[in-house]
């Protein structure tokens, strides 16, 4: 009998259709990723009807290619772990119900996954994180904080109460007039103009470990219209945005979303003194402005700090394989009653 498990992680969550491979005894094996964001560019943001239609056509493939470049096949794969929730509820059924058949037909062991829980270990994939630590998680569709104890053992500190940080580049890049997704862009308009603060947008509210940037997009609206340079009823730009305008907004923006979380980090490490580390996750994370200074501020409190490599920040299925393997080890299977809810 073999000693070592082999798990085949799916995820679908969003407009993304993912698989990966995941050996107990020997890391990542293969980990591939389907993006559609081409697919929604032109519409400012993920349509989910697009999303779940092209997910249907690509996941088979997707899922071969999976197992073909770890070298493995279906009969030597031990466990099926699949995203179930949170996220679209037609892109999570495509996942669920392809990875329900799977399991059904060939007899194999299946596990729901929280895709947030996926985001909140994803730095162990590479790393040995030191427990208890601190998790920051920020993509496009969350924005949280986790006190994590050990495997699968957490809570929530803090969240987002309205849009994530992801979501506030993004409707910030759009008002700019920039294409989706913004982060990236913003990222780099920051950098061109060495991430000054030009515009002191407001930091929020400095009493609580949640997250609030519906705030932040409405102020920087208001601080364009208090310029003359942008009408709130016809929502545009009274002139078309200057490279310099769309410079400064973006630097302005991405040095505030750093107090933010730098704040939030150091309200959390006073509330819990025995933290040991901080981990930085989800598609925000791969902004090297915010990774750098997130670190920063770690080392000179003596604190270790982790990163997962860009492949593991975004959306991915090497993390839900991840989760699905310290689960199975816990013998926490789920049945194919499985649901999204
Ligand atoms: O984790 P992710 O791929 O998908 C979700 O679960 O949402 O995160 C996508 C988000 C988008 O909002 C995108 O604008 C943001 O991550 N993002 C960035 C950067 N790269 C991606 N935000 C800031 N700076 C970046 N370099
Ligand atoms: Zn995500």
């Amino acid at each position: 009998m073999k000693n070592h498990r082999i798990i085949l992680g799916i995820e679908t969550s969003c407009d993304e259709v993912a698989a990966s491979i995941y050996s107990s005894s020997k890391g990542v094996l293969s980990n591939v990723l389907y993006s559609q964001i081409k697919d929604h560019e032109r519409y400012g943001g993920v349509v989910p009807e697009i999303a779940s239609r092209s997910q249907i056509e690509k996941i088979t493939t997707i899922v071969s290619q999976a197992l073909e470049q770890a070298e493995q096949t279906l009969d030597t794969i031990d466990c099926i772990a699949v995203t179930t929730k949170p996220g679209l509820s037609g892109s999570l059924l495509v996942g669920l119900n392809f990875a329900k058949a799977l399991a059904f037909a060939r007899q194999k062991k299946i596990i729901g996954i929280n895709h947030l829980e996926g985001h909140a270990f994803s730095s162990c994939i590479e790393y040995t994180v030191p427990f208890p630590h601190l998790c920051l998680t920020a993509s496009g569709g969350h924005t949280s904080l986790y006190l994590i104890r050990n495997f699968g053992e957490y809570t929530v500190l803090g969240s987002t109460l309205d849009d994530a940080a992801g979501e506030a580049f993004d409707k910030i890049a759009k008002m700019m007039k920039l294409p989706y997704p913004g982060g990236p862009l913003i990222e780099k308009l920051a950098q061109e103009v060495n991430f000054q603060d030009f515009f002191h947008y407001p930091r929020g509210s400095i009493q609580t470990l949640d997250f609030s940037f519906s705030g932040l997009k409405t102020a920087v609206m208001y601080d364009l219209v208090k310029r003359g340079l942008y009408d709130v009823a016809s929502k545009q730009f009274i002139q078309e945005p200057t490279k310099e305008l769309q410079q400064q907004i973006a630097s302005s923006l991405l040095v505030c979303i750093r107090d933010i979380f730098i704040h939030r980090l150091n309200k959390s490490l006073k509330e819990f003194p025995a933290l040991q580390a901080v981990t930085f996750v989800g598609g925000v994370a791969s902004n090297q402005y915010l990774k750098n200074s997130l670190s920063d501020f770690c080392t000179k409190r003596g604190l270790q700090f982790f990163s997962p490599s860009r492949q593991y920040c975004t959306d991915n299925a090497a993390m839900i394989a991840f989760v699905g393997n310290y689960k199975a080890e816990q013998g926490l299977y789920s049945d194919l009653h499985l649901d999204i809810f």
